[in-house]
């Protein structure tokens, strides 16, 4: 029931206001914790005892500690302290974005300190994906300008290749790989423009395992310089899928160009490629024994731009991993720092090829 009735602030429990609080609050008296709300608890996972017991103290980051401090300092002195954005670390370890109010508190004659924490993790996570966003559309942008000024360049190496071809028949082979790594960057370049989805239509059966190879070919002359043992086993010399073609060898030139990446300056680089298959599915692994990658790093892969090196995008992974999904395949990495890293991709076989194949 509703009433007019007001009731002043004497005669109002504040304690069950601030019980109920969405922010979590505390109140200290400089060092010891006179009182938490739930909110508080709940936000970093513990109970009262053990808040206490630890010091409320450890449950902020270390960074910023000292800037924490002072903010009480000068709370204690009456005075009031802006807005801070500060971290503070949960029971079972994890982090929290949380934005710090410290304001005196008076009670019963003495100074105490009012902490009043919320938690903005969630704002920041979109501020992440927002800022992620803008990126994308901004590679988008820079994409349509650099496909604008390449096609020139493109078109007249086409016509000198084409030129050469006609005139010059020893070197077939070479000009071969040059007219159609050509046409590549042609094909990337305009597929940059539509960055999503390929077409369903253009998708064709391939033989991963030629596919494989020829990436291997185009790496075997930079292997050689760099002194990098590049070696192939397949269990079969025709493997099937259903794939883009120009896609899916842009995935094992990333692949192959971050093993050679992580071996080269480590001496006795080692790069091994397996293919095997099971009754539905074909396995691509690519091993190397370079520098291995950080767990916390795993988890990350293919999900954002993140590079380790000084001339490196960070988009070799993601486009990767976006072209396996679109194959309906996965890829799994196996890592250890300083030992090396294997790169799978498993992608289906194309089951209606096969059935031909058998049949003739
Ligand atoms: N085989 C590997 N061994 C060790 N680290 C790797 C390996 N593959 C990828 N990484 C790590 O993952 C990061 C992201 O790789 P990705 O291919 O997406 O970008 P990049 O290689 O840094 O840049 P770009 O591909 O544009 O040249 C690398 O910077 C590197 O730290
Ligand atoms: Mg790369």
């Amino acid at each position: 029931m509703v009433t007019n009735q007001r009731i002043t602030a004497e005669e109002l429990d504040f304690k069950q206001v601030v019980d109920h609080s969405l922010n979590a609050k505390l109140i200290i008296d400089g060092t010891n914790v006179l009182y938490v709300n739930n909110a508080c608890l709940d936000m970093l996972k513990v109970d009262e005892e053990m808040l206490i017991a630890n010091g409320y103290k450890s449950y902020f980051h270390p960074d910023y500690q000292e800037k924490y401090e002072n903010s009480v300092a000068r709370a204690l002195e009456g005075k009031r302290v802006e807005l801070m954005e500060q971290k503070m670390i949960r029971s079972d370890g994890s982090l929290i974005d949380v934005e710090v109010v410290c304001a005196p508190f008076y009670n019963k004659g003495t100074t105490l300190v009012q902490v009043i924490i919320r938690d903005i993790t969630e704002r920041k996570e979109n501020e992440k994906l927002l800022l992620q966003s803008e990126k994308l559309s901004m590679i988008g942008e820079v994409a349509a300008g650099i496909v604008h000024e390449i096609r020139n360049p493109l078109t007249t190496i086409k016509g000198f290749l084409q030129l050469i071809e006609s005139k010059d028949k020893s070197d077939q082979k070479y000009i071969q790989i040059m007219k159609s790594e050509v046409t590549r960057i042609e094909k990337i370049a305009n597929d940059l423009l539509k960055y999503s989805k390929p077409k369903v239509e253009s998708f064709k059966v391939e033989n991963i395992v030629e596919v494989v190879q020829d990436v291997l070919f185009m790496w075997e002359t930079e292997a050689f310089k760099r002194k990098i043992t590049m070696e192939f086993a397949a269990t079969e010399s025709n493997i099937p899928i259903l794939s883009e073609k120009t896609q899916i060898t842009q995935v094992f030139i990333n692949l192959i160009k971050n093993a050679m990446e992580a071996v080269d300056n480590q001496g006795e680089g080692e790069i091994t490629i397996e293919i095997h298959k099971s009754a539905a599915h074909v396995f691509i692994k690519i091993r190397d024994n370079g520098y291995g990658i950080p767990k916390e790093m795993l988890d990350k892969l293919g999900t954002s731009f993140h590079t380790t090196k000084e001339d490196g995008t960070g988009l070799g992974l993601m486009v990767t991993y976006n072209i396996i999904k679109n194959h309906n395949g996965t890829v799994i990495v196996d890592s250890q720092l300083g030992e090396g890293t294997t790169f799978t991709i498993v992608l289906p076989i194309e089951y209606e090829n096969r059935k031909m194949e058998s049949s003739f």
